[in-house]
């Protein structure tokens, strides 16, 4: 028999190509792995049934459960994922696409032989903007920018912003390999000249093809993608009895490891996204909770980090007291044949290592749950903040990040 919690190096995917299909859209911090879902999809997955994924960022689990043939409702706080998991999901027809992708070629052309004249794009508002992108970026941008806003299909357009956020972010003074905004040292601002339009057209005809080979997979099902907060015991709408969940919660409050809010906001301005800069605000764990959390078996972990900094301590309670209400909306709203596959890290704070694993089974059997596995797999290709310091003293990383936890509950018969 199976230990209900062991490694499993077959899902690790060392050597898969994780950008296939729509999957090469966007980067985002602490990406789900294709092939994790998709395996999970073929387990547990019920054709013509429902999917919710809490947390989907860049909507992996959504692509894969379109392309398996599951209807699928993804839920973010992010505006600037939202965007790239409907792009991902919700498809323009080719030809359309097309279309507009040539004349788009002849409008950048355009400019660039009138580059020497001013531009007459409108340049928004984006905060800091001198700091984060030379003048000449922004004026570039803007024309890409302006151009996207003529756009009148919504698809074409989500499409296209999709590639001018990596771009504005790529073409921006932030340093390469930062999921933070962290500006590049001050001696290589100068020379940093990219060529807006070219990385801007490379990124189209890439997630181009990307689109191609998921339209000849992608099955007549629907997909949605909602704000929704199941923290905060809201629903979403539509399946109120979703067959499986396969999701990958934040591993922790934003203040020390993933800052979502703070990774999407030069490109979520310049998008012009509402409330893009409250995301780390209202994430998991991000503002103090009033709420108590029952015995469990982070407890113990917590106490330990209480005596170590107290204020800390509350940060990670309410990480927890986030989760578990979490977890209180979706086994409202799963069927009764619902299998719900959590990827979580066990991450340390202070030293302390924090079980999260045995927190997402130990709340779901108090709402009628049974724990059935939990696979633990290396992290060979996901793109983690591994080098971030989770006691935020520079230098000193978290190797317990190296690894994740699936952890599969099914409701009790
Ligand atoms: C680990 S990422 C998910 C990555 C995703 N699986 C992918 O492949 O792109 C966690 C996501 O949870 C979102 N998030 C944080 N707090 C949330 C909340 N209360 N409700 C919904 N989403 C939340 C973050 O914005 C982030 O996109």
């Amino acid at each position: 028999m199976v230990d209900t919690k062991h490694k499993d190096v077959s899902w690790d995917f060392r050597k898969s190509d994780t950008k296939e299909y729509t999957h090469c859209f966007h980067n985002y911090p602490a990406m789900m792995i294709p092939q994790v879902a998709r395996k999970l999809l073929e387990r547990y997955g019920v054709r013509g049934g429902w999917l919710l994924d809490p947390y989907c960022g860049t909507g992996t689990s959504l692509v894969e459960a379109s392309m398996f043939g599951m209807n699928a409702v993804g839920c973010d706080i992010n505006p600037l994922v939202r965007l790239i998991a409907s792009a991902k999901t919700a498809p323009p027809p080719l030809h359309i696409l097309d279309e507009h992708l040539a004349h788009l070629d002849d409008a950048l052309m355009q400019a660039r032989f009138t580059e020497d004249n001013p531009c007459a794009a409108q340049v928004p508002q984006v905060f800091n903007m001198d700091y984060w992108f030379s003048g000449r970026v922004v004026e570039y941008l803007s024309v890409i920018r302006e151009y996207i806003l003529s756009v009148r299909d919504k698809a074409v357009r989500d499409f296209l912003w999709v590639a001018f956020s990596e771009t504005a972010r790529e073409c921006s003074y932030t340093k390469n390999g930062e999921f933070k905004l962290v500006r590049m040292p001050a001696q290589k601002l100068d020379a940093y000249d990219p060529d807006v339009f070219g990385i801007f057209q490379d990124k189209l005809a890439r997630n181009r093809k990307g689109l191609a080979a998921y339209i000849q997979r992608r099955e007549n099902v629907e997909v949605l993608v909602t704000d929704t907060n199941t923290a905060n015991d809201e629903t979403p709408p539509g399946a109120q009895s979703f067959d499986l969940v396969i999701t990958s919660p934040p591993y922790g409050d934003s203040s020390t490891i993933v800052a979502y809010g703070q990774f999407s906001r030069l490109s979520a301005e310049w998008i012009g996204l509402l409330n893009s800069r409250k995301v780390d605000r209202i994430s998991m764990g991000g503002s103090r909770k009033y709420g108590y959390l029952p015995d469990s078996p982070v407890t113990p972990a917590i106490e330990e980090i209480r005596a170590i900094d107290r204020k800390r301590a509350l940060q990670v309670e309410a990480f927890y007291i986030d989760l578990r209400n979490s977890i209180k909306t979706i086994a409202s709203i799963t069927s009764q044949r619902v299998t719900v596959c959590y990827v979580v890290g066990n991450r340390r704070v202070k030293g302390v290592t924090l079980p999260t694993d045995e927190f997402v089974e130990d709340t779901f059997s108090d709402f009628g749950f049974s724990h059935k596995e939990t696979i633990v797999r290396n992290i060979p290709n996901k793109r983690m903040p591994l080098a971030n310091s989770p006691s935020n003293i520079a230098g000193r990383t978290d190797s317990t990040m190296r690894e994740e936890c699936i952890v599969v509950c099914q409701r009790d018969a």
